[in-house]
């Protein structure tokens, strides 16, 4: 048996989108992703999140599932489009519904009430549309906003967040977003609104980070990072290597070097581009804004230069994988953890006063896939492979604790299947199995395999599971 350090943080996590089904934001269709789901096709499947797990209703129930699973933390994010229906304009005087107020409030004291840690997102991809229609993270009038709501929110909730995440995966959403094109705005290629988005969504970040430390001083406030590791198909290309440089450099460390030295300073070769130019320098508040690394790890990325147009800055990854791929056809690469957790994230383990950022893993989980129809039946609960992919993920986090890496908790994606954005309900990520048509609720093999490990704070190495049929 391997243990786990005394008081690791053991829980699953959820975004609002992808489980809510929130009525007053269904029927005003008044954030950028209601809008875009019911667009002709734009999602793999044509399913939307307009009832989702009808979590916005269910909760009570879905959190009795936190202390079946023996799990000590919980992540959500607000509706930031249904919390703030509307704006003045300026983007500074914001009207509130005091109705989802309540709603979030009753939902942490509820986990409160459970014993349960609490991880609070801000901005979970979703934009009101609102902002959206006046460019969205483009436009300067979005981070001051950002910055209001992190304010509001932080007094509204003080005592009932244990950690605060601004953004989550600022870089993933800026790529897909305005580099492929599969989420909202849907732009493509687009890399200057890329480098703005990404330059404003620093200003977002400093603005919430510097306003709930402002409402709470010893508030835990971070943002998540989705950390891939790049590798150059052919180790011996000069073009593959530069591919895999470009993307690691952006990707993974543009956001948290900006973070750690307070500026945005762009890498070569796009620190030629004239657009950049202003974007590059100090924001005010941003230095040493992360009180703890938060990490989403799911896979690697194989990359290879291509020469076919369109021409893409940062390459192309193969398409055809080498070893063991999820529903998503994303790879199982648990080592990439280990070297991201004792190696990658090295430069950003100490902030400037010689503290040491604890780090925690905010998301990682595995994909299969179901159509969003299927009701009754055996159909995906003895899910070997999810089992598999989370111990072999713990076992590199362990591992990686061992030499020295100071991991303090972990979140599996996700507790429940839910709305995977583009690819729609079929794409199951939860521990806990959704029929859609009825909303019955199942647990898998793997929520029996990761409620053992929970009540143990550790597992052992030989056991594969197979043991926890229900
Ligand atoms: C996101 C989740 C998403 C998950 C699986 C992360 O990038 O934060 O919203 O469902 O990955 O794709």
């Amino acid at each position: 048996m391997i243990t786990f350090p005394e008081g690791f943080l053991w829980g699953a996590a959820t975004s609002h989108f992808q489980v809510e089904g929130n009525p007053s934001e269904i029927s005003t269709r008044c954030s950028d992703w209601a809008e875009w789901t019911v667009a002709d096709g734009r999602i793999a499947d044509r399913t939307t999140a307009d009832q989702a797990c009808q979590f916005f209703n269910r909760y009570p129930d879905d959190l009795e599932l936190l202390n079946q699973l023996n799990l000590n933390t919980f992540r959500i994010s607000l509706n930031w489009p249904a919390i703030c229906p509307d704006a003045n304009g300026s983007g500074l005087l914001l009207s509130i519904d005091s109705g989802q107020i309540e709603h979030y409030r009753q939902l942490l004291r509820r986990l409160k009430g459970q014993g349960i840690k609490t991880f609070v997102t801000l901005f979970h991809f979703c934009l009101p549309k609102r902002l959206a229609d006046r460019g969205g993270w483009l436009n300067p009038a979005t981070p001051e906003e950002f910055g209001r709501l992190a304010e509001i929110v932080a007094r509204e909730y003080k005592g009932l967040v244990d950690y605060w995440i601004t953004l989550n995966e600022p870089l993933a959403y800026t790529y897909q977003g305005y580099i492929c094109g599969a989420w909202p705005p849907g732009l493509k290629h687009s890399y200057d609104d890329a480098f703005q988005c990404i330059h404003n969504m620093l200003k977002g970040h400093a603005l919430a980070y510097q306003a709930i430390h402002a409402e709470d001083p010893h508030a835990r406030v971070s943002y998540t990072m989705h950390w891939r590791p790049f590798i150059a198909r052919n180790k011996l290309s000069p073009t593959d290597q530069m591919v895999r440089h470009l993307r690691d450099a952006v990707f993974n460390h543009l956001f948290p070097k900006s973070v750690q030295s307070g500026k945005l300073q762009f890498p070569f070769p796009f620190s030629l581009k004239k657009a950049v130019e202003p974007l590059s320098g100090t924001i005010p508040g941003l230095k040493d804004a992360m009180d703890y690394l938060a990490i989403n790890y799911y896979t690697r990325d194989v990359c290879e230069f291509s020469y076919e147009p369109p021409f893409d800055l940062f390459g192309v990854k193969t398409v055809k994988s080498e070893i063991e791929v999820n529903g998503m056809g994303w790879e199982s690469y648990p080592e990439g953890l280990y070297n991201v957790l004792t190696e990658e994230i090295a430069p950003y383990r100490f902030d400037s006063k010689g503290f040491e950022r604890p780090i925690i893993i905010t998301e990682n989980g595995y994909a299969s896939v179901f159509p969003a129809d299927m009701t009754d039946g055996n159909w995906s609960l003895d899910d070997q492979a999810r089992i598999s992919y989370l111990k072999s993920h713990l076992l590199a986090i362990h591992e990686a604790i061992k030499h020295g890496a100071n991991v303090q908790g972990y979140l599996h994606w996700a507790l429940l299947d839910n709305f995977e954005w583009s690819e729609g309900l079929r794409i199951r990520f939860g521990l806990v199995r959704v029929a859609y048509p009825t909303q019955v609720r199942t647990l898998r093999q793997s929520a029996h395999y990761y409620a053992q490990i929970a009540r143990q704070n550790g597992l052992d190495a030989g056991d594969t599971g197979n043991g926890l049929a229900r």
